[in-house]
């Protein structure tokens, strides 16, 4: 089991180590099993000693901290709390049929994982800190180095710091009750709740406030949201958007695309998510390319910070059938209906709505 993950991971790539799981292994659980949490990482995933870490907290601030795990635990008060990671490459694949993204892993609708993260506040540390009246943003920096930034450096990225200072963000040591594991940022990760993961930095060494957002490559010019016609080989720094909340998104995780199953009574589920600080109002689901639409039992309680799973039963006759679903937020916005005109070069946030074919076979 590479890295603590089961057997049957779909790998990416096995260096630096990017896998998803099979999409069955997420459905109808809230949180995700850990050998089943998706794995996104730039460089080789480093095993840092817990004992001897020490986190510097720098840049515009009236104090700087020097403190290790030992010292988080005890000088701020513990949070617990449950919240989705996705990737901002998650769902890419349906974004292939519209255009080549070389360079970019194919991920399919496992990109995304929830656990629930136990940790301290980031805002407890900045107000120990002191911010000074220039903060803008709040950078984040790694122990690994990613090779496949230009230059090879360590992971790093920010986040504004009104976001920081909100309560949800946290410095966590601990996913679903365990301790975190290497995998996924031992000692201490950052949990960004309703940003895409980029900005959930793992293995975090360093925490510094800035008057700007952070010029590290995977701020500066990875994760960021080009044109479509825009040439990302020479991809200027700072040119395109650069990615912060997620968008409202959903998919189905079973059946699978192209399943072959019996006509008859086909149960459809998959999970939901709202964006930035929402809430998923309802899901609906169409086997008659969207002329009607039956909505869909949501699973758990609503969170603004984690998904929701969905699940409906649907009478499908034999023959070949299209299965399309669309999730609905509290504001009562829903997702892009077609993944065509969402189509970037780098492949990033395709929240359309999921379809999945499938043929039903008379009895
Ligand atoms: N942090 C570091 N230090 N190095 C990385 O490569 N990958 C980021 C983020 N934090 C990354 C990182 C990306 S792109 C994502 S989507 C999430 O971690 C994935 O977190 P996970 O591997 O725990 O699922």
């Amino acid at each position: 089991m590479a890295h603590g993950k089961r057997g049957d991971m779909v790998v990416h790539e096995e260096e630096p180590y990017n896998a998803e799981p099979p999409p069955v292994a997420l459905a109808g659980r809230r949180l995700t099993d850990m050998d089943a949490f998706y794995s996104r990482n730039h460089g080789p995933i480093p095993c840092l000693d817990g004992p001897t870490w020490r986190l510097e907290v720098g840049g515009l601030v009236a104090h700087q901290l020097d403190l290790s795990v030992d010292h988080l635990r005890h000088r701020y008060p513990e949070q617990t709390l449950v919240a989705t990671l996705q990737c901002a490459g998650n769902r890419r694949k349906g974004l292939l049929q519209f255009g080549d993204i070389p360079g970019e892993a194919p991920w399919g609708a496992a990109a995304i994982s929830t656990a629930e993260w136990t940790g301290v506040r980031l805002s407890d540390l900045l107000s120990d800190a002191e911010l000074h009246p220039d903060a803008e943003h709040v950078e984040f920096l790694a122990a690994d180095i990613a090779q496949g930034a230009a230059p090879a450096q360590p992971y790093g990225s920010s986040i504004p710091v009104e976001k920081a200072l909100a309560g949800e963000v946290l410095l966590a040591w601990a996913m679903n009750g365990e301790p975190l594991p290497a995998a996924h940022g031992a000692p201490v990760r950052i949990v960004v709740p309703g940003y895409i993961g980029a900005r959930s930095v793992k293995w975090v060494r360093r925490i510094r406030v800035l008057g700007h957002p952070s010029d590290n490559y995977f701020q500066a010019v990875a994760y960021r949201l080009p044109s479509a016609h825009a040439d990302t080989c020479g991809a200027e720094p700072d040119s395109g958007v650069a990615l912060e909340a997620v968008a409202l998104n959903s998919d189905i995780l079973s059946p699978d695309d192209g399943a072959c199953l019996p006509a008859g009574p086909v149960t459809v589920s998959g999970y939901a998510l709202a964006a930035d600080a929402r809430e998923i109002a309802r899901v609906e689901v169409s086997t008659d390319d969207g002329r009607t639409w039956r909505q869909a039992r949501l699973e758990n309680e609503r969170s603004r910070w984690a998904w929701c799973h969905w699940r409906l039963t649907v009478d499908v006759p034999p023959g070949q059938v299209r299965i399309v679903a669309r999730a609905w937020d509290s504001l009562g916005r829903t997702q892009p209906e077609s993944a065509e005109q969402l189509w970037n070069p780098k492949g990033y946030m395709n929240n359309s709505c999921p379809r999945v074919h499938i043929t039903a076979a008379s009895e």
